[in-house]
């Protein structure tokens, strides 16, 4: 054999043992696909169907070689004997085939549970089950509580809205439940990106009960292209079906330790439309007889808009009305990529204690530009936030926080006795408004764009004269 031969030869085995080498490691570490299912459970999480304080939903995934599944619940006790006390309930279990797989999705709903009662439970069959998570039931009664609010999550879910979930959990891990306002995910029915929502927040979801609300991105588009709820959402949780018909488990609402929380589908009204109407209908309902000290709306698209060139006309006319008539304290949003908190524009002068606020955020990476319309009395750009909602009694206090676990908005609605709230802003005074342009939106921006931008910074901040908070990174270099 001549020497180039042989040389052709090492490098032809090399090359052959590098290719079998990267093939096993490949094979290693994706057995079956990026979030493949598998006999054990995972995408573990709580919703609510019914009553918080006497029941608790639980979700789970299995591949399809699991054809029967249960949930076992025991009260829970610092003694590792507690598993010998549980009770098994049987899971409704259903296929689901995706673009990744085909998977079980399994349902619980635990009855007749103790109010304001630590549980453990774990879900499985055979030789899989789950570790034991511990949930904690509603008061049966009025009490304080607390919960975490999520604008969209939607893009880099794994790799940067994961840190926003677990700052917030750090930050309040004795929140009741969690909050998501729409834009879980970015493509309805991929379900990879399904897969990293559950990887971010992983065992938290197993913990705390989960109310969340379709934005338009859990909405595809089915085969005859019209706008479609994504497949994958009710297998994933267990929300009431109380809402109007063919909206169940997105339009609901639940009673918790007297506030009543409602969500609403504004995707719906781009899909089909007969949906407002059905829902103001439904909403009306609900508002005219609610009980409850506190009333709560979550709703993906916002009835004001923080981002420039948005507007959703469709949804102020179809729920705003109402929301005024019937006290509705606070309107929960999301969609414009970009935090703004504010008061109803028509009461002027002495609209703050007329209305409910409303607040639109966003706990994930993308952003949008601010258009700094009236409405907003609060506003942040190119940060990603998460919010925790605290009631007590007749006071509801509301505080945003960036991703990093810095306090950035605040407010208390204190209740009177007519049922009007008197609002207080506690704004940090030493935190700095976060409104500059993203450096990567301005690069696409036209030089008048940025003038524009310039001059509804100049007019947001005569509006809002006087307040010490106002001093603005960033816009110096923006004419
Ligand atoms: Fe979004």
């Amino acid at each position: 054999m001549k020497n180039t031969h042989l040389v052709f030869f090492f490098l032809g085995a090399a090359s052959l043992a590098a290719l079998l080498l990267y093939f096993s490691f490949t094979t290693l570490e994706e057995p079956a696909g990026l979030y493949a299912p598998q006999p054990t459970p995972d995408r573990i999480i709580l919703s609510w169907s019914a009553d918080p304080a006497t029941t608790q939903s639980v979700t789970w995934r299995t591949d399809v070689s699991v054809k029967e599944a249960f949930a076992e619940i025991a009260p829970a006790d610092p003694s590792p004997d507690f598993p010998g006390r549980a009770t098994s309930v049987k899971a409704a279990t259903e296929l689901l085939v995706t673009d990744n797989n085909a998977a079980h999705f399994h349902s619980v709903t635990f009855t007749g549970l103790q109010p304001a009662t630590l549980y453990a439970y774990r879900v499985g069959s055979g030789d899989h089950w789950s570790e034991w998570f511990h949930f904690k039931t509603a008061s049966g009664e009025e009490a304080p509580f607390a919960f975490l609010y999520f604008g969209d999550a939607q893009n880099d879910i794994k790799s940067l809205w994961s840190r926003c979930i677990r700052q917030a959990y750090s930050t309040m891990p004795d929140a009741d439940f969690l909050l998501h306002a729409g834009d879980l995910i970015n493509r309805a029915n991929r379900d990879e990106e399904w897969g990293e929502w559950f990887y971010a927040g992983g065992w938290i979801y197993g913990m705390k009960s989960n109310i969340a609300t379709p934005g338009n991105h859990e909405y595809g588009r089915n085969v005859l292209g019209g706008r479609e709820l994504s497949k994958i959402w009710k297998p994933t949780f267990t929300f009431p079906a109380n809402g109007p018909e063919g909206l169940d488990e997105t339009v609901y609402y639940l009673d918790y330790q007297c506030t009543r929380i409602i969500s609403l589908d504004t995707p719906a009204l781009y899909a089909d439309d007969d949906a407002g109407e059905a829902q103001a209908k439904w909403l009306e309902g609900v508002l005219s007889n609610n009980p409850n000290r506190w009333t709560i709306v979550t709703q993906h698209h916002p009835v004001y808009s923080t981002a420039r060139g948005r507007d959703n006309e469709e949804v102020r006319e179809a729920f705003q009305p109402l929301f005024e008539k019937y006290g509705v304290d606070l309107v929960l949003q999301g969609h414009d990529h970009s935090y703004g908190r504010g008061h109803n524009l028509q009461f002027g002068a002495s609209r703050k204690d007329k209305g409910p606020i409303y607040v639109v955020s966003v706990s994930g990476p993308k952003m949008y530009n601010l258009n700094f319309e009236e409405w907003m009395e609060r506003a942040a750009s190119n940060t990603q936030l998460y919010q925790i909602i605290k009631v007590d009694g007749n006071l509801l206090s509301y505080e945003a926080y960036t991703a990093t676990g810095q306090l950035y908005d605040a407010f208390e609605l204190r209740k009177r006795n007519d049922g009007a709230n008197k609002f207080i802003d506690r704004t940090p005074k030493d935190v700095p408004e976060i409104i500059s342009i993203p450096e990567r939106l301005q690069l696409k921006m036209e030089e008048e764009e940025v003038r524009e931008y310039r001059q509804r910074f100049e007019e947001y901040k005569a509006r809002n004269k006087g307040r010490k908070d106002l001093q603005v990174k960033g816009l110096e270099g923006a004419d």
